[in-house]
């Protein structure tokens, strides 16, 4: 049986991609690099990520990416190939297209994705793609979300004697996919992270129930992770569909599990959650 090393799984990306052997004159194409842009918040990028902006020929980005992130590529020409729910968007495989395009244009393309790329960014398409047309590509993380909504509220996803196990996961399913059996992957999590789930919170609240999560169970919105408009509202999975009147239009995350215990009786908001739940901590 193969090992990952005998198959250069374990070599990076971009050196698994030599340039197809087209002659000595064929015009290489430049690197594209998938780089996450975190949560919103520029000053969360990684230094990497700042880096390759500031030497980027050209900017394909996501429609959550901010304008401060944007503005540290100055020298870029910058593409908008934003995806969000109910709003016009470009065609994934219209996006793969344009990224080896523009790869045949530039040496340094950077496709800026929202938090990580590697978590519900689509970035396996386009990484396939680039592999297939034999683009050099290579992955910079990014702060996902989570880790965003997590410092919000000041409460750690795993705990001592609480939460041993966290899951990442997502409602929401491509057109003609089979709709998947997240309730599930839920019940059996200590503390669930639901990306793409802020406008199906009824089906949440009942799909998380009937998979039997308590009705009780601590809930925890958090809206904007790291933006100026972060909103944070504690409820429980019963009360979860009523609990969302209280967001806005921004990018949300539904936290659930015990570890919200001691914030859903909390009137807490954006500014002192964190203080909340160290007062809390302290009070035992
Ligand atoms: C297409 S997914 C991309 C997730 C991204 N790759 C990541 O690692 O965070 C977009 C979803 O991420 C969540 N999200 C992204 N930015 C957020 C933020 N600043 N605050 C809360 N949720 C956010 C929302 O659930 C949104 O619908």
């Amino acid at each position: 049986m193969n090992t990952p090393s005998d198959t250069g799984l374990l070599r990076p990306l971009a050196s698994r991609l030599s340039a197809p052997s087209t002659g000595n004159n064929a015009i290489k194409p430049g690197t594209v690099y998938l780089v996450g842009a975190g949560p919103g918040a520029a000053d969360l990028l990684t230094l990497r990520a700042a880096r390759l902006l500031a030497r980027a020929d050209i900017v394909l980005h996501d429609a959550l990416v901010q304008p401060e992130v944007l503005a540290m590529a100055p020298q870029a020409r910058l593409v908008p190939v934003g995806k969000r729910c109910g709003r016009l968007s470009t065609a994934q495989h219209f996006i793969n297209k344009q990224l080896v395009d523009a790869a045949h244009h530039h040496s340094c393309v950077v496709r800026l994705k929202g938090g990580d790329p590697m978590l519900f960014g689509r970035a396996q398409e386009e990484i396939s793609a680039l592999m297939a047309a034999g683009v050099p590509v290579e992955i910079v993380p990014g702060v996902s979300a989570a880790f965003a909504a997590s410092a919000a509220i000041g409460q750690s996803m795993s705990l001592r004697g609480v939460s041993r196990s966290v899951v990442f996961l997502t409602p929401a399913v491509g057109q003609g996919e089979t709709p998947h059996v997240w309730a599930r992957a839920a019940a059996a999590a200590d503390t669930v992270v639901l990306y793409m789930a802020g406008r199906q919170a009824k089906d949440i609240s009942e799909g998380l129930m009937a998979a039997g999560v308590p009705a009780s169970r601590p809930v925890m919105l958090v809206e904007s992770a790291s933006l100026p408009g972060q909103r944070l509202v504690p409820t429980s999975v019963a009360a979860l569909p009523q609990a969302t009147a209280a967001l806005g239009d921004g990018p949300c995350l539904i936290l659930v599990g015990e570890v919200y215990a001691g914030l859903v009786d909390l009137a807490i908001d954006a500014a002192d959650a964190p203080a909340a739940t160290l007062a809390r901590m302290a009070a035992g």
